[in-house]
């Protein structure tokens, strides 16, 4: 019990400064809960309101693709350089240190690799996200793909339902369906649908008239990188995806390919980040590169 005798009544109340009102600093997030403002929070600077995801999960649909052989080797030296880790269960657990500190981005659909039909994936446990001290849980949906399309979009939608009972963000991801053009309207759609059935980030391709779909995508939208690139042309496609009000960017590829993944992480980092242009982020790959 607490000692009755020198109780002392407040009086510092702070009168003269105003309950802080203003509105959180990611797009479409202010009305959802503490839990997944913090853990959003924890993914996006606070300064530039942006992020750059490191996205390793390949290996669950591709296998030990290049640059992901080794994922103690080659990915867990970059995490200190990236604002976010996106990976699935097994290698999270078993190549990157319990010790990291960076946010965690749950890959928590599975199911089909490249080399049967893909996207007919099931959603894992969700203890095992909250075993693993996610801070987002990501997956896929495949519209437009008349076989995988409604269970795409009922794994999103009741994934959305256990990220709001824990208070999880959840990352939709817009596949692209094999018979679907890779436009600004197929995009849009489907970044659309992901915020539509809750999602808090969405996670999409790069296209001409990006502007259009990151307008009517109410929640912060970060691009994938695709295909390896040359190292400028991938500097270019962040930069541009940023001045089209991309929220940053959920990379793999360019950056675990590239001949110099640590200048290059740093180097979309200074794009995303610090505003760089292609040339200077290019300029500083180069100078991190022959360091
Ligand atoms: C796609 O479903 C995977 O989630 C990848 O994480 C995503 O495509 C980002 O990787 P990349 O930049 O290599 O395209």
């Amino acid at each position: 019990m607490a000692d009755l005798d020198d109780i002392r009544d407040g009086d510092n109340f702070g009168l003269n400064t105003p309950a802080d009102t203003s509105a959180f600093y990611l797009k479409g997030l202010n009305s959802t809960d503490w839990g997944i403002k913090n853990r959003v929070s924890r993914i996006f600077n606070r300064k530039s309101g942006r992020t750059v995801m490191l996205a390793f999960d390949h290996g669950f649909l591709m296998g030990p693709t290049s640059g992901l052989e080794r994922i103690d080797i080659n990915i867990a030296p970059l995490a200190e350089h990236a604002d976010c880790l996106m990976g699935t269960r097994g290698m999270i657990r078993s190549c990157i240190p319990a010790s990291n500190t960076k946010p965690i981005c749950l890959r928590t659909d599975t199911g089909t690799t490249i080399l049967t039909d893909m996207n007919h994936n099931v959603l894992i446990d969700e203890a095992e996200a909250i075993s693993m001290n996610a801070s987002c849980m990501a997956a896929m949906i495949a519209v437009g793909d008349a076989d995988t399309e409604a269970i795409t979009i009922a794994n999103i939608s009741r994934l959305v339902d256990i990220g709001q009972k824990y208070s999880i963000p959840v990352m939709g991801v817009t596949a692209v369906g094999k018979a679907m053009a890779r436009d600004s309207r197929y995009f849009g759609l489907a970044a659309r649908v992901c915020a539509e059935n809750g999602a808090s980030i969405v996670k999409t391709y790069y296209t001409e008239g990006f502007e259009n779909v990151v307008a009517a995508t109410p929640v912060p939208v970060v691009i994938a990188g695709g295909k390896k690139l040359p190292e400028l042309e991938a500097l270019e496609l962040a930069y541009n995806a940023i001045q089209c009000g991309a929220a940053g960017v959920d990379m793999g590829r360019n950056v675990f390919q590239s001949e110099a993944p640590l200048a290059m992480i740093k180097a979309v980092g200074g794009v995303v980040h610090d505003n760089l242009t292609p040339k200077e982020g290019f300029e500083l790959f180069n100078d991190l590169k022959n360091a």
